[in-house]
């Protein structure tokens, strides 16, 4: 089968914010105890961080971390995770059903972001709380001093103001499984006045008003239209969020044929949600007669499907279980590829996304408790997207062939971006085979683009979609190095990718 592409150098969908390869860290299960954070580990750091987390966390070059949630936040009290560790309390953290220790807040988060070469994404819990807890939050973060909760931070030993530039107003606020869920309406204007007051205590931080929790949400779009036309002045982004599982029945791990020609193409769903808030974010611009734009922040997605079934057998009110803990195979690794490209192809709109999650939980990254940490299978199309997708992204005109599967029609065999760095004079192309049998042979015409040598072709497959990486063997499922497989001549790059594979052809 054959795929023809074709970029011109001058037709540009926009520079990529940086900040589209964000993640995200909750108070849950394992992400922050025994995750990030294990003081009694050999490779814990003075404050108990563990070093070995934090060099992977470093690799994978992540600029935006939210935190402290999700559904956690919306019964958070962030007074309790500051000042002397002794005295935090320990409390019920009713989202997810555990205890909180408290040993973790916002100043240590935000000490660890920065051995990690990230910035904190600050939630703020509308929840069970409102306007008096976000003005707090932002005058103890940011405020220099001189003040109360300013001079309070000084006191617990942050002479400088952390100065954290984007906060959250609050977490999937139309969910009925949120703590203090909401209407539309409600939402809408707490969330309104809410932004006017953080903004008078900071006016130099970005906000970001809660959408829909995903595409099957029973309120979308007329969420976000409410929401926005409260909002649409006062707010920067508005979120999004969506996870992808293996169809099939409800609450199992792997059905017994899984469906892999419809898992492969649930990027599409992802696509059509965000062009669907696109449409919206633009009536709502029309209707308020603004120059002003709204951008995304989509700012939750990933697969999510193996963790369900066991998470039931979870026993409740424990510090630290073991909760949504994903053993991610290489399928899930090649529809995470899929996703990644798709919010790289809108990222005219999207200017901030974030991996849910980043350590144990949904994540990239797993640990073994007094062990090792290694890579989960979805690490590597992460990593190398974060790594070497800076600059332009160019308009691709793609002509794939296409299947139908149970769930879809019209799925294109091929996914592709291909992103122009004018800084360093090199161009990526990443590239995803659906085929679940044939590989793909596939013709780029880089128009503009001339005197470019092949550097590398990163292969990225497996001879069994359904094998990944574990403590025992943490280097099953590996990214390899393709020669040969890419030629270039003159700007028509011609490449084979393998069946059911990523790819990352870097040319220089
Ligand atoms: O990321 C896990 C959970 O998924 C988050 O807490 C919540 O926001 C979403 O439903």
């Amino acid at each position: 089968q054959k795929a023809k592409v074709k970029v011109e150098k001058d037709f540009i969908i926009s520079r990529i914010d940086r900040r589209i390869y964000g993640s995200f860290i909750e108070h849950l299960g394992r992400a922050i105890y025994t995750g990030i954070y294990e003081p009694a580990h050999p490779e814990a750091d003075e404050q108990g961080f563990r070093k070995d987390v934090i060099r992977l966390v470093r690799d994978l070059k992540v600029p935006i971390i939210r935190y402290p949630g999700g559904n956690f936040v919306s019964g958070y009290n962030w007074e309790d995770g500051v000042g002397p560790k002794e005295l935090r309390p320990k409390k019920l953290e009713l989202a997810w059903r555990s205890i909180e220790p408290n040993e973790v807040g916002v100043n240590e988060f935000v000490d660890w972001t920065k051995k990690v070469n990230s910035e904190v994404m600050m939630a703020i819990n509308l929840g069970t709380r409102g306007i008096d807890e976000a003005r707090n939050l932002v005058e103890y973060c940011n405020f220099p001093g001189g003040t109360y909760y300013s001079d309070l931070r000084r006191k617990h030993g942050y002479e400088k103001p952390h100065k954290i530039k984007v906060w959250n107003l609050g977490n999937e606020m139309d969910g009925e499984w949120q703590i203090g869920h909401k209407l539309p309406h409600e939402y809408g204007r707490l969330a309104r006045e809410v932004a006017k007051v953080m903004r008078m205590v900071d006016p130099d931080i970005e906000l970001v008003v809660c959408g829909s929790s995903g595409p099957g949400m029973p309120t979308f779009p007329e969420w976000e239209r409410i929401v926005l036309e409260h909002t649409y002045d006062v707010v920067d982004y508005i979120s999004l969020h969506y996870y992808a599982n293996m169809p099939g029945p409800d609450h199992i791990d792997l059905p017994d044929n899984p469906d892999l020609k419809s898992f492969i193409a649930k990027n599409l769903v992802m696509e059509d949600f965000i062009k669907a808030v696109v449409s919206t974010i633009d009536y709502v611009k029309a209707v308020k007669r603004t120059k002003k734009d709204v951008y995304i922040s989509f700012d939750e997605w990933n697969v999510w499907y193996h963790s369900f079934k066991k998470d039931k057998n979870v026993e409740p009110w424990q510090i630290a279980p073991p909760l949504l803990e994903e053993d991610y195979n290489f399928a899930d690794a090649l529809l995470v590829s899929n996703m990644m490209i798709t919010l790289l192809k809108h990222a005219d709109r999207i200017k901030i996304a974030c991996l849910a999650q980043l350590v144990n939980v949904l994540a990239p990254i797993t640990t073994v408790k007094g062990g090792i940490a290694y890579r989960q299978t979805i690490y590597y199309p992460f990593m190398h997207a974060s790594n070497y997708g800076d600059g332009l992204v160019l308009l691709p005109k793609v002509e794939s062939p296409k299947y139908d599967s149970k769930l879809y029609t019209d799925v294109p065999l091929l996914e592709t971006v291909v992103i122009y760095n004018d800084e360093k004079e090199e161009i990526s192309v990443f590239a995803v085979n659906r085929d679940v049998e044939n590989s793909l042979y596939v013709e780029y015409d880089l128009h503009g683009f001339n005197g470019f040598k092949v550097e590398e072709h990163i292969v990225y497959d497996s001879e069994d979609p359904f094998a990944g990486n574990t403590p025992e063997n943490p280097d099953r499922v590996v990214p390899r190095k393709e020669r040969n497989s890419a030629k270039i001549d003159g700007n028509k790059l011609e490449v084979v990718l393998p069946k059911f594979s990523w790819n990352v052809i870097r040319l220089k």
